[in-house]
């Protein structure tokens, strides 16, 4: 005897009911798609996300940086022969006053970035490299090749801005962060060479 002859068998209207259950070809249509659906979903799904981590495998890494910062270059571009003046200072790059508001100084143990912005009223200050000093166009101050007022109504020297190198050897400059001259000689308002 088999498996199937062993199973009791349906009588009467349970045996009808039954069979209309095998047969009903509306419901085997609806749970055929659905399973079909699900299937294709969960192919779609597995399809997507491993698309996703190999752009992310072959995608170099994005190192974010703040709005505020802006990269300078690294420490060989500020490289000078020159002698320093009677400031210290060997070199004043003054490529990002325009665009940014500060310069990059050069000392012969040190780097950092002085805020363009006259301590009077706040107008930008420029650079002449003839004079070695810096003027305000706004009243006249003037500065001295560090930063240090001497003429004109400016109550005192210029700022310095927040100067870092990261692990590549890039030279970050921070303009939301402000050192006044008496804190020009604490940790992140200078790089040390
Ligand atoms: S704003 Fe610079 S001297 Fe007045």
């Amino acid at each position: 005897m088999t498996e199937t002859d062993k199973s009791p068998e349906v009588q009467g209207p349970n045996r009808e009911a039954g069979n209309a259950r095998q047969l009903d070809p509306s419901r085997r249509e609806f749970l055929n798609k659905g399973l079909s659906a699900t299937g294709w979903g969960l192919v779609m799904t597995l399809g997507v996300a491993g698309a996703v981590e190999t752009v992310r495998f072959f995608s170099p890494s994005v190192v974010f940086r703040p709005p505020s910062t802006f990269e300078v270059g690294k420490l060989e571009d500020f490289a000078s022969e020159a002698a320093p003046d009677e400031r210290g200072i060997i070199l004043v790059e003054p490529k990002w006053k325009d665009a940014h508001r500060f310069f990059i100084l050069r000392e012969p143990t040190r780097l950092s970035a002085l805020y363009a912005r006259c301590t009077h009223l706040g107008c930008t200050v420029n650079w002449f490299p003839g004079l070695n000093i810096f003027k305000c166009p706004c009243h006249g101050s003037q500065f001295h090749s560090d930063g240090v007022n001497f003429a004109g109504p400016a109550p005192r020297a210029l700022d310095l801005l927040r100067i870092s190198m990261d692990s590549e050897g890039n030279i970050i400059v921070d303009t939301s962060v402000v050192y006044p001259r008496e804190d020009h000689s604490k940790p992140g308002a200078y790089i040390e060479i």
